[in-house]
């Protein structure tokens, strides 16, 4: 059950989350989005689900949440930005949620790229942006998929190795209401300042200076991570030679 009204007394920000539509069940939140988008665009519109059916994740992977402990929302909202610089929206809802948790709980959270919400080391929420064109302005659907109030029994068991949930570790449990109102602010602070995003990344990056190995379409590339650049790619040093990437799935 998720309180709208704790959720609304809570939030302070000057639009994201004003218009918020609450589904009980749904299929996937980015979709409802989308088809609210189609109806009547809202800037800074917020669509949260109490369960999704068909939640979507990254590489057309499906997203597994459990009802009434997990936040499994889109924001939506249009942007002026060129389009090698998206990637840094990616970076900006990463940065969003850690800095938000932090008033939450005391257990560190990290950032592992390009957006994947970690914490003691296992997956604790993922982030799938879609974008679309519209003039010279793009529309952004940003959906999170965060595991907040799990117990252990409650995740997948073909997961217990590689996901967590932020109450497993840090046995607090948090009131999913102004977690949302706060993880909107930051966002909103952070879209205004876009400058202070790749550097509240780069704390959060868990893979810093670390030899990786990644996806990128059919190639597999390895190197040490020593960064993102100023787009939010991946700059990745191998043989002395440092490339950057703006896409990738990490090993
Ligand atoms: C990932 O694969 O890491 C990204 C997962 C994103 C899941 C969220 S849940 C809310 C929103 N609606 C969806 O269908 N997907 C995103």
């Amino acid at each position: 059950m998720f309180l709208t009204k704790r959720f609304q007394d809570h939030l302070q920000t000057s639009y994201l989350g004003h218009d918020f539509h609450y589904y009980p069940i749904t299929e996937s939140t980015n979709s409802d989005a989308w088809n609210l988008v189609e109806e009547q665009f809202s800037n800074g519109m917020v669509v949260l689900a109490g369960h999704q059916k068909k939640g979507r994740g990254r590489h057309s992977a499906p997203w597994r949440s459990s009802p009434d402990s997990s936040l499994t929302f889109s924001i939506v909202y249009s942007i002026s930005i060129p389009p090698e610089k998206l990637g840094l929206l990616s970076l900006l809802s990463g940065v969003s949620v850690v800095t938000a948790a932090k008033n939450f709980i005391e257990t560190p959270m990290q950032l592992k790229w390009p957006n994947d919400i970690m914490a003691r080391g296992k997956k604790a929420g993922g982030i799938l942006v879609e974008t679309r064109r519209k003039g010279s302005e793009y529309l952004i659907v940003v959906g999170m998929g965060l595991n907040v109030n799990e117990r252990q029994e409650e995740m997948p068991k073909d997961l217990e190795t590689i996901a967590t949930s932020l109450f497993i570790e840090s046995g607090v449990k948090i009131q999913r209401e102004d977690f949302l109102a706060e993880i909107l602010v930051k966002y909103e602070y952070y879209l205004n300042n876009l400058k202070q995003v790749i550097p509240q990344w780069n704390i959060f990056c868990t893979h810093y200076n670390d030899i990786i190995t990644f996806h990128q379409g059919s190639e597999i590339i390895e190197g040490k991570f020593v960064g993102v650049n100023e787009n939010g790619y991946a700059i990745i040093e191998q043989d002395g030679i440092t490339r950057s990437y703006s896409g990738g799935r990490l090993l």
